[in-house]
Parts: C-alpha cells; structure tokens; sequence
C-alpha cells in the first residue's frame, strides 16, 4: 500500500539532515502509530508523502505509484491531515471542502460532506469562516479535507494536539469506524497512550531513523519479560532486612509496601522467599509496563 525504501532528506542550506535511510513498508488495513520527539523527522516524513517537500534520496511509492512520477495518481490514494493549522483560508468549511473536491474532479458529494461534517461535529459550522474556527475545530476540518476524496490510506499528523479531551475521545471513535470500513491510518502523536489505545503496529523515529518497528502487542510483549510487584504488609518494613531480595531491586515505599523488579519466570522463587521469612502480605499488584514505559525507555536506549 506504501512502500518506503532507503529515504532521506537534507534541508538546504543548513545541510540539516531530517531523514537518514528511512525503509517503512505500510500493509492494506493496518493502524500505525509513527512516534518520536519533537525534530525526529516525522512531519518531513508526511510532508514528503503530501508531495510537499521533495526527497533528497530513496524511494516513495503509494499503491505501487512513484511519487515522483505519478504525483497526481498518489494523491488520489493517500490523504493527509498537516500538523500545522496556519490556515488562513477567505473560505467557509463547505466552500473549501467543494474546492478541495473539485480538485479531484469530484461533484455532487454534498450529502458525503454532510456526513464528514456530522461525524466530526462540524455541522453547526458549515458555512462558517475557517479564519473564525477555533484550533481544535480547524483540526477537525482537515481531517474532513483530507477524507472528501475517500483516500484508501489516510495520514494523520499530530491530530488531537490541542483538542480538548471529550473530542479527542470522540475522534478515537471516528478513527477506529474509519479503520473497520477498511482505511488504512498512519497516525503521529505525542499522547502515548492514543497509540496503545489505537494502533495496532508501532514506528519510533529518532533524529531521522527507525529505531523500533513492532506490532504493538509484540513490543508490549518482548517489554513485559520483567515486571513490578507491589506487596501491602500490614508492619513497618526495615530496608536492611530486604538483603535477601536485593536481587530484585527492593524498594520500600509509605514503609509498609515493598517493590520488586521481577522476571516474570522467578515470580514462584519471589513468592518462595517472601513466605519462607513468614512475611505475609494483605494486599499484592503486578504491574506490566505501558506502551509509553516502553517508548521511553527505547528513546532513551
Ligand atoms: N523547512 C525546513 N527547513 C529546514 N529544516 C527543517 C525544515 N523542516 C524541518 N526541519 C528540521 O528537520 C528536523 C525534523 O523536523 P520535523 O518537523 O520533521 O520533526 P517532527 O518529528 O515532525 O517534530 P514535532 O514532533 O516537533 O512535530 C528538525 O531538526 C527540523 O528543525
Ligand atoms: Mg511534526
């Protein structure tokens, strides 16, 4: 569906190097979440999709056409929602999204936009002018731009940055419908736990490189060998007598609770030695790392 291979990007004059040898290759139907922080590359990377900025090295194709050669075709298959909102359009939403339909030599999709404008609670601005839109409304209505052309792959920078959190929720929504009916999404976010909650394959870039491409559950997975437990006594507990555990980083917190960084595999043998000391606890939590765990410990790899 898209295929990346060996792509960089060096902005003049600086010779800044954005992307260095990026290969990414998206599949029909997949969620992926692309993350990194900020200056890693990821908008460079959209924008060169967009057909916005122009590569400097490597290969970009969406549905088997060179974005190069065929930018017309590619943009008919791929839609983009910009990170940046700066726009300062004269129109109203309907107006704009009849043009951007119009670009693509389509007319009569005015009971399309509706449901656009529906799904994205933007009916109520339909003849407003974008200029007027609040920061989260104009997110919303490029995410209705981006779709008018009923796009197979739909590319998704930074979308919920600045929305307010009852509406990020109600674009979860949207996005998971548009994924089941079939759309394949890339998605950049900043907010973690969107990419545990949405995606189903995960792409950390870092200054220009793909340091980690997983599908979500197997990252988790390989991350979860080790995990936290958190026993409850109902005593004050001594650090120096939690030698016997050393091996398993004892940490006393609120003096009555004791954390281990555990191998799943030696939880019997923690178990064995706890109740061998006769410590018996009241209460005990097993804590499996979070994506965003996770992502921050390989940025910091
Ligand atoms: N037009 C440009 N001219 C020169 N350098 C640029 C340009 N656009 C981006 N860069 C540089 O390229 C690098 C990657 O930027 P990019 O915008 O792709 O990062 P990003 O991953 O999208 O970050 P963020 O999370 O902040 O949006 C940065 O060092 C940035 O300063
Ligand atoms: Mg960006």
């Amino acid at each position: 569906m898209l295929s990346i291979s060996n792509l960089s990007k060096t902005y003049l004059p600086d010779k800044k190097e954005a992307l260095k040898g990026v290969t990414l290759d998206i599949e029909k139907g997949e969620f992926t979440a692309l993350l990194g922080q900020n200056g890693a590359g990821k908008t460079t990377l959209i924008n060169i999709l967009a057909g916005n900025v122009l590569k400097t090295e490597g290969m970009v194709k969406i549905g088997g056409y060179s974005i190069g050669s065929h930018a017309l075709e590619t943009k008919r298959i791929i839609g983009i929602v910009p990170q940046d909102t700066g726009y300062d359009f004269v129109f109203s939403v309907y107006e704009a999204l009849k043009k951007q339909s119009g670009y693509f030599g389509i007319r009569h999709n005015g009971e399309y936009i509706d449901e656009l404008l529906e799904s994205l609670y933007l009916t109520d601005k339909k003849f407003s002018n974008i200029r007027g839109l609040s920061g989260g409304m104009k997110k919303r209505f490029l995410i209705a731009k981006a779709l008018v052309h009923r796009p197979k792959i739909l590319v998704l920078d930074e979308p919920t940055a600045g929305v307010d959190i009852e509406m990020r929720h109600t674009l979860y929504d949207f996005l998971i419908r548009l994924h089941q009916s079939g759309t394949t999404i890339i998605l950049t976010t900043h907010y973690i736990e969107e990419a545990e909650k949405l995606c189903d394959r995960v792409v950390i870039i870092d200054s220009g490189r793909i340091i980690a491409d997983e599908p979500k559950t197997q990252l988790i997975e390989n991350f979860s060998r080790k995990v936290t437990v958190e026993f409850q006594f109902d005593f004050e507990l001594d650090s120096a007598d939690m030698a016997f555990l050393n091996a398993y980083n004892p940490q006393i917190e609120e003096k009555t609770k004791l954390r281990l960084r555990v191998l799943k595999k030696n939880l019997p043998e923690v178990f064995q030695l706890i109740s061998r000391r006769n410590m018996e606890f009241v209460d005990l939590a097993i804590e499996k790392p979070t994506l965003e765990d996770i992502y921050l410990s390989i940025i910091h790899r």
